[in-house]
């Protein structure tokens, strides 16, 4: 095994040993380990927050502990890249009505990924860039929604955890910091969505690998959490 993997990945390959010499028919997948610190009395189960249609807030910030919804930098757009929120952004409220984010729909069965209006989120698709500036990135897809479904790797599922303050979105064995390679720009203020802010400068984002070649984030790019805003209910 190569020196070059890494580090967060081996407990994934490890599990994926386990699971193929396994004769079990329907293996669970990895189980998220470690908790943060033991939640507070009166802090919110964030569980039941991640569920139905939110955005996705995109927080600079390199600790979950610490982080909140001032650390906001742009949010995740309906083709998986980070766009600027809106121009003034005021409060988590008001950004529900002025909002230039995309809304996400979690899916609650298996494989318990994230959709958009495009269709089902994931790093899988081997068409979007890689992430050429990391020592670890160079087989690892952007994120993107894609209506191929079939896409989503195994074991890429989307869930938050009851200590976080938030509800921070983490995937697979507790991938929960993300890797952009810079904020958005601000977003033209009379313009559709999408095109006026992506087109010409896409934001994407990639999983955090770090590895000891490469102990932070990749040199130059912003760590980031993901924060789940929820929108309403499924009702529809
Ligand atoms: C992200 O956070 C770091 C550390 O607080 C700060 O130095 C940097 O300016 C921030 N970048 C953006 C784009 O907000």
């Amino acid at each position: 095994m190569s020196s070059l993997l890494p580090k967060r990945l081996l407990p994934t390959i490890i599990y994926l040993t386990i699971l193929l010499t396994s004769s079990s028919p329907t293996p669970s997948l990895a189980a998220p380990a470690p908790l943060p610190a033991a939640a507070e009395p009166s802090a919110p189960d964030v569980t039941k927050l991640f569920n139905g249609l939110g955005h996705i807030f995109v927080l600079n910030a390199t600790s979950y502990s610490d982080a909140s919804i001032s650390d906001t930098i742009g949010c995740l757009s309906d083709t998986g890249y980070v766009v600027s929120t809106f121009s003034g952004f005021v409060s988590e409220s008001e950004s529900q009505s002025k909002s230039n984010c995309a809304v996400f729909s979690t899916i609650t069965s298996y494989p318990k990924t994230i959709n958009s209006r495009i269709g089902g989120c994931s790093f899988g698709n081997q068409a979007m860039p890689t992430n050429e500036d990391s020592k670890y990135g160079a087989r690892q897809h952007a994120w993107s929604c894609n209506e191929d479904a079939g896409m989503v790797p195994e074991g890429e599922r989307y869930y938050t955890i009851n200590g976080f303050k938030h509800p921070f979105i983490c995937n697979g064995n507790l991938n929960c910091y993300y890797d952009i390679p810079r904020a958005p720009l601000p977003a033209p203020s009379s313009s559709s969505k999408e095109d006026s802010n992506t087109k010409k400068d896409k934001v994407f984002v990639w999983q955090y690998a770090w590895g000891s070649e490469q102990m932070g984030i990749t040199p130059g790019h912003l760590q980031v959490l993901w924060m789940w805003v929820p929108v309403g209910t499924k009702a529809e």
